[in-house]
């Protein structure tokens, strides 16, 4: 029987357009290396339905139900009120409870079930995210000796802040399940071996690879990116201009789900300082594209209320009759659309305090027309700038410097944006969705199978 590649991630696209980079990358790369694609159905169930499958565009994937208790104590709970926040350094946003950590075993161990019940010995299991940091155990405990990877999409934690798990030991245990983890950069793979440093029960192999008990892993870095050809071909399509009749002069493009780690508050209040000293006779504009995500978490609506505050305080203060220099849209925008108001933009604005990749970093300066490009204004703190040193790097947490970078870049010559932006478009193409998969799955296969666990 060949190898079949088996995705497995929480989030998978069923028809609506993807907005959040899991999706987007994951659509590119399998589009590619083909496969089955598992994840979370839409639709809440019972949460005891076998395995469906989904439609999305043409493309069949299989989904399991979540029950309406599953997506409030694993997906929004766990997940995303204890994990992300971990990840994010927003240590002081997780609310903890043991009915989430519950919940997120059990789902982990029900997912778990499923797959093994589809998969053969000689299937590859390719696992995304924190949702499923624990799935590799309960796919070893069930007896699959596969070879199991694992991508890590967010940053990896800092070590001292482990300790707010319940059991902090387990997580490195659930690691060392799969043959191989992936994360995006190379400072999310020190963070990592910090945490196995500080394991008594691991060691380190000659390779590089920790030995934990019974069990060798891999830890690498596999920056993730985008279809580059595709993008730049859907931004550089002859198409209506997006904004009609109401073009804004010159502006700075934004695009985030409107998430706290995406540090769009400051980046409001330095475009307001910006307005403030801005060229005589001149009227930019921010054009924020923030769709909403996780709404029925406290932390995501405490953000929404302080950003349309600070857009509502901005445009009372500047706005003219003639011109508004906040156009704030709380909606998700096609990504054929967002290609073409990449290219128009003079400017993109990514003010992440903490960021697995981000690929809007990648999508404007693939949409970017290299004879006249614009200029990409990139937080330290998003994984994107550890490669893409030729942007303008900011200090999230420092308004004076984005206001500084704002001032830069509208007033940067021809050829400096033309030098910036071929440093940074070098490093897109080089890192593009396909050769990340390709690496990984190269890498993963090559991997030493696990030994089927003696019981
Ligand atoms: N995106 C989109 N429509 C929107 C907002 C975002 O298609 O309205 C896409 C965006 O183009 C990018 C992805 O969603 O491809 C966001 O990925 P990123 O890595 O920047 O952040 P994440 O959401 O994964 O944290
Ligand atoms: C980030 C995460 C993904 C997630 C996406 C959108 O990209 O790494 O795992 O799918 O955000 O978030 P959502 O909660 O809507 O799936």
């Amino acid at each position: 029987m060949p190898s079949r590649l088996i995705a497995v991630s929480n989030r998978i696209p069923a028809g609506e357009p993807p907005s959040g980079g899991l999706v987007v990358a994951l659509k590119d790369a399998l589009a590619l290396s083909g496969g089955l694609w598992i994840g979370a159905h839409p639709e809440t169930g019972t949460g005891r339905e076998p395995l469906e499958e989904i439609q999305d565009n043409g493309n069949t994937h299989l989904a399991f139900r979540l029950s309406e208790d599953d997506l409030s104590d694993y997906y929004l709970g766990y997940a995303n009120s204890v994990l992300w926040p971990l990840c994010h350094r927003r240590v002081d946003l997780i609310d903890m409870s043991a009915a989430f950590e519950a919940r997120y075993r059990a789902v982990n161990a029900r997912v778990g079930r499923m797959i093994a019940s589809i998969a053969r010995p000689e299937d590859v299991i390719w696992v995304h995210d924190y949702h499923f940091f624990p799935l590799a155990s309960e796919l070893r405990a069930l007896g699959l000796s596969n070879r199991i990877g694992f991508f890590l999409h967010i940053p990896f934690p800092e070590l001292g802040s482990l300790s707010v798990l319940s059991q902090p030991e387990d997580f490195s245990d659930w690691l060392a399940s799969y043959n191989l983890v992936g994360l995006q950069t190379r400072a999310d793979v020190a963070r990592c071996l910090e945490v196995y440093r500080a394991d008594p029960r691991a060691e380190f192999l000659v390779d590089g690879s920790v030995k934990f008990e019974d069990r060798v892993t891999e830890i690498r870095s596999f920056p993730i990116g985008i279809d580059v050809e595709d993008f730049r071909t859907q931004a550089a399509r002859d198409a209506p201009d997006p904004f009609g009749r109401a073009a804004p002069e010159s502006f700075v493009i934004g695009v985030d789900r409107l998430d706290y780690s995406k540090g769009i508050p400051n980046r409001f209040r330095a475009f307001g300082r910006y307005l403030e000293t801005r060229p005589e006779g001149s009227y930019p504009c921010l054009v924020q594209i923030a769709p909403p995500t996780r709404e029925q978490v406290q932390a995501y609506q405490d953000i929404t209320s302080e950003l349309e505050e600070i857009a509502g305080h901005l445009n009372g203060a500047f706005a003219e009759l003639d011109w508004v220099p906040i156009r704030y849209i709380h909606r998700s925008i096609d990504r054929t659309v967002l290609a073409r108001l990449h290219r128009r933009a003079r400017v993109c604005a990514v003010t992440s305090i903490a960021d697995g990749m981000n690929l809007v970093a990648k999508e404007f300066v693939a949409a970017q027309d290299p004879a006249d490009p614009g200029v990409l204004i990139l937080s330290r703190f998003a994984g994107a700038a550890e490669d893409m040193t030729d942007a303008l790097l900011v200090n999230p947490y420092d308004i004076d410097d984005m206001t500084e970078a704002y001032r830069r870049a509208f007033a940067m010559p021809l050829e400096e944006r033309q030098a910036r932006h071929t440093a940074c478009m070098e490093v897109v193409q080089r890192t593009d969705a396909a050769s990340w998969a390709k690496q990984f799955l190269a890498v993963l296969r090559a991997c030493v199978p696990t030994l089927p666990r003696q019981v």
